[in-house]
């Protein structure tokens, strides 16, 4: 029977919107990422998933993004067996299984405790994983997690949901922390007056959850982060709309979204910024 979840808060059911979204990329006939597990996971929770109607494009965006991370940390787990992996707002995510890291890696999945109670019932941890349930704005996250170790903190779909000076205390938390490693999150650009009045009109769907829950105004240039914390030094942009995977896009989601590259400002949008501190 499946799970109810009546007890979520409107920003732990973000978490749905983006497990639904790597469903309906899993339902594509061509997928980007092909991730079965998400699809199996939403199949067990009693939730109207079908109410947040999902755009075709927020659903490649969502694959496309979560894949650019999973190839980075894949590369960084290969090259580093003995790593520790922080997925911050972890979600139904699992990412782990997609990796297939060395199995000397340590990878943590921090989110919310009814986030992380949903999970323990839903997934079974592969050997390796631990969970953590616990607020992202206090300091206690970060307990047991080992250090001295090559460490990647990497964070898929969180940051909009807290305030800049929320994301910032958060850097600096990781930085004192782990003193080493690499942080890196998907990133959408500043939040302008239009895409805000684009979500407040939206009439129902996703868009009327997250401009519930949207805390975060966001920055163009992707050095701001170092800005606010001297320690953190940018290592890359990767804009989904020069990623590869957009050729397998349908003909006119390419056509647009290779437009879309072009413009910086419009490629910013949509992004992975990943930094070494
Ligand atoms: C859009 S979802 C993304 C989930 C997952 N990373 C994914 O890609 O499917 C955002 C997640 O951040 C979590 N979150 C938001 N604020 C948080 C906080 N203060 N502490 C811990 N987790 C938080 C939510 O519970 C939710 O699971």
């Amino acid at each position: 029977m499946p799970i109810t979840v009546s007890e979520f808060s409107l920003v732990e059911q973000t978490a749905f919107l983006t497990a639904y979204a790597r469903a309906l990329d899993n339902r594509a006939p061509v997928p980007i990422l092909g991730d079965k597990l998400s699809d199996r996971v939403v199949g067990l929770i009693d939730y109207d998933f079908a109410a947040f109607r999902i755009p075709a494009s927020v659903v490649r965006q969502t694959a496309l993004r979560a894949k650019m991370l999973d190839d980075r940390v894949r590369a960084f787990t290969t090259a580093n067996p003995d790593a520790v992996v922080v997925d911050l707002g972890a979600g139904l995510n699992e990412p782990m299984v997609r990796v297939q890291p060395p199995e000397e890696v340590d990878w943590y999945s921090i989110d919310l405790p009814h986030v992380i109670a949903l999970r323990e019932k839903l997934l079974t941890a592969p050997p390796g994983e631990h969970l953590v349930a616990a607020d992202l704005t206090a300091k206690d996250w970060t307990a047991g997690i080992p250090v001295g170790r090559p460490t990647m903190v990497i964070a898929d779909g969180l940051f909009a949901f807290l305030s800049e000076q929320q994301v910032i205390a958060l850097f600096a938390h990781t930085i004192d922390y782990f003193d080493k490693g690499e942080l890196m999150f998907n990133d959408y650009g500043r939040v302008g007056w239009l895409s805000s009045l684009g979500m407040k009109l939206a009439p129902r769907g996703m868009f009327t959850v997250l401009r519930q829950v949207w805390a975060n105004p966001g920055f163009t240039d992707p050095h701001t982060p170092q800005r606010w914390e001297p320690r953190l030094r940018l290592v890359e942009q990767a804009c989904l709309a020069h990623a590869a995977e957009v050729d397998s896009f349908p003909d006119a989601a390419r056509r647009v979204t290779r437009l879309a590259g072009r413009f910086k400002s419009v490629a910013g949008k949509a992004r992975v910024l990943r930094y070494k501190f």
